[in-house]
């Protein structure tokens, strides 16, 4: 089930990334899909909010991968943060490491993710920001699968 939700400014944005940040755990991926300028690394930033972040969140696009300390219920977790919009080919998600990511101690956000979607987990949760500039956006919430529609439900 998708589930959509409107945000008129760029805090609602990073609050929305908030809800989910506070609710994800290690394992779990998200795409984030959206044009340039769409709300992704905002969005990403609240999710490092919510997950208890406290270094300052800067994109991802020339670095591709950055990586913080996050914390759930007292652990530490790591949060990786990729912004793919560079990669040329597929192939060069293996070259970076995209899939070492995928781990129990990891979440992992991961910005233009399109080009490496044949090596991206099939549960994954996709989060997709319509709209640009100074206009309103459509966040659309949407996972394959069941394992996400109880935490979805208690964030909306
Ligand atoms: N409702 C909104 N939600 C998110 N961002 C908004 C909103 N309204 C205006 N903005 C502005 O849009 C810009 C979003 O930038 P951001 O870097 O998060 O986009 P991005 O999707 O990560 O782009 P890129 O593809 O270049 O990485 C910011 O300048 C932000 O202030
Ligand atoms: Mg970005």
């Amino acid at each position: 089930m998708d589930y959509h939700v409107t945000s008129l400014t760029v805090e609602q944005t990073r609050e929305w990334g908030k809800q989910l940040g506070a609710r994800l755990q290690g394992g779990d991926v998200v795409a984030l899909i959206g044009d340039l300028g769409a709300g992704k690394t905002a969005f990403a930033q609240g999710v490092g909010e919510g997950l208890g972040v406290t270094s300052p969140m800067t994109s991802p696009t020339f670095t591709l991968i950055h990586e913080y300390i996050a914390q759930l219920k007292g652990t530490q977790l790591r949060l990786i943060h990729m912004d793919l919009y560079r990669l040329q080919r597929p192939e060069e998600a293996e070259v970076i490491g995209v899939e070492d990511a995928f781990v129990e101690n990891a979440v992992c956000l991961i910005e233009w993710p399109e080009i490496a979607e044949d090596y991206l987990p099939d549960d994954r949760l996709e989060v997709e920001i319509i709209g640009s500039g100074e206009q309103a956006r459509e966040i659309i919430f949407r996972a394959p699968n069941c394992t996400w529609e109880s935490r979805l439900k208690d964030m909306i």
